[in-house]
């Protein structure tokens, strides 16, 4: 029996738990971790937790329809794959791995500007539809040539992050000595190398895959990118509005932004151009105290929801966060650490069983409210009134919280 089958793997956790087996903790908190205290990480899913269904009971339904539209293109599944940089070192291959996942369930997968495998190898993997995400590492002509190199390959979409002016702080990072084993250096490396050689498994297949990646698709004039430039290069070339007017003269397709968390971004996405907008705080990784997206999602649909899709991502442990966030205006959401600590369990077979695992959750919680459909979700099948609650609990908490700490009378 594959060792993420039913019943030892049972959620999202379970999965978890084997990627934390497998990897050594310098990868495993690179999946796991988020920027400074980690409070944005927890509160996506503790928000999700907030939020109360309302079902409908006593109706019959033989199965419910999951099927969405995402720009136009049907999707096979209310959630897609986002983007995970430096999936090839969780496991050999691990974008193409990813991908070939998501075809198979009829879902969209997104590659990462930052990812280990050639963009042409990812699509080919696929028979579903990609997207590529773009960071402009190496500056414009850089990430010219690997637009240019997405549209031949059949990317149909250009995924634009603009939350990574620099990479957040992720203090798990720096305690693994990340920056010092991507140095080369022996002598630098020492303290950490027996972490490493207590995973042999990890360590043959990485060493079998051509040992420390570099990015492929961030070709600058002596070669692709090696790993130890990826902070500089971020905030050497960060994203800013100005840049859209480009990208999209180089993309004749849609452009989707992410790392949208204010009706106000949003507005500005779209008067920009764009065709969508994921509702992201990169899942807890770079600015640590900005809002739980669940919570943002109805300003965002509320400002633009009308005119263009809007997606999620943050925090989705649970089919049944996916159809909170579908309930709350959301036209489809996107995975990150699911598919992540998927790959780094068991490759595709891991990424397969994330999905799968969501699918039937997604498909089980459709029956208990007693809707038929994805496209017949909406706000009366949840406490909407909950989720604005708990938003203000959480912050009569904090603010407990911190005055206990600091020994202030209530
Ligand atoms: C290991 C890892 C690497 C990531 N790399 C990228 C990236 O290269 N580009 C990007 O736009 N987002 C990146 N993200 C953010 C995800 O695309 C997504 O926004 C986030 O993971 C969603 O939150 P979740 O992990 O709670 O599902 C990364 C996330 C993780 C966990």
């Amino acid at each position: 029996m594959s060792i993420v089958a039913a019943p030892r793997v049972v959620n999202i956790e379970d999965l978890r738990r084997l990627a934390k087996r497998r990897l050594p903790r310098v990868v495993f908190d690179y999946i796991d971790g988020g920027a400074d205290g980690e409070t944005t990480l927890r509160e996506n899913c503790r928000a999700f937790e907030a939020i109360d269904f309302r079902p409908r009971s006593a109706v019959a339904l033989s199965a419910c329809d999951l099927h969405t539209r995402v720009l136009g293109t049907e999707l096979a599944l209310p959630f897609g794959l986002a983007p995970v940089g430096s999936s090839r070192l969780f496991w050999p291959l691990g974008e193409a791995m990813a991908a070939r996942a998501a075809g198979e369930a009829g879902t969209v997968y997104t590659l990462s500007t930052l990812s280990g495998t050639r963009l042409e190898e990812v699509k080919a993997a696929s028979r579903g539809p990609c997207w590529y995400q773009v960071y402009l590492c190496g500056g414009r002509d850089v990430a010219l040539s690997a637009i240019a190199r997405a549209r031949a390959a059949g990317y149909s979409a250009l995924v634009v992050t603009i939350d990574t002016p620099v990479a957040g702080l992720r203090e798990r990072d720096v305690r693994n000595g990340t920056k010092e084993l991507l140095t080369r250096n022996p002598w630098t490396m020492l303290p950490w190398l027996p972490e490493l050689l207590a995973h042999p498994r990890w360590l043959a297949s990485v060493l079998g895959d051509g040992g420390l990646m570099k990015f492929p698709n961030i070709v600058l004039p002596d070669g692709p990118m090696g790993y130890a430039d990826v902070g500089a290069a971020l905030e050497a070339s960060v994203v800013c509005w100005d840049d859209l007017a480009w990208i999209r003269e180089a993309w004749d397709g849609p452009v989707i932004i992410k790392g949208v968390h204010t009706a106000d971004d949003a507005r500005r996405a779209v008067d920009a151009g764009a065709r969508a907008v994921v509702v992201s705080n990169h899942g807890g990784r770079q600015l640590d105290g900005v809002a739980a997206t669940i919570r943002v999602l109805p300003e965002v649909v509320e400002a633009v929801g009308h005119e263009v899709d809007v997606l999620l991502d943050s925090g989705i442990r649970r089919g049944g966060d996916v159809v909170k966030a579908l309930c709350l205006g959301a036209k489809a959401v996107l995975i990150g650490r699911a598919e992540a600590i998927g790959i780094g369990a068991a490759g595709h077979a891991g990424v397969a069983r994330a999905i799968e695992i969501l699918r039937a959750d997604v498909m089980r919680t459709l029956k208990l409210l007693g809707c038929p459909s994805i496209a017949a979700l909406d706000r009366s099948y949840v406490d909407a009134g909950a989720l604005a609650r708990a938003s203000s609990g959480s912050r009569r908490d904090a603010v407990g919280r911190a005055r206990q700490e600091a020994d202030l009378p209530a």
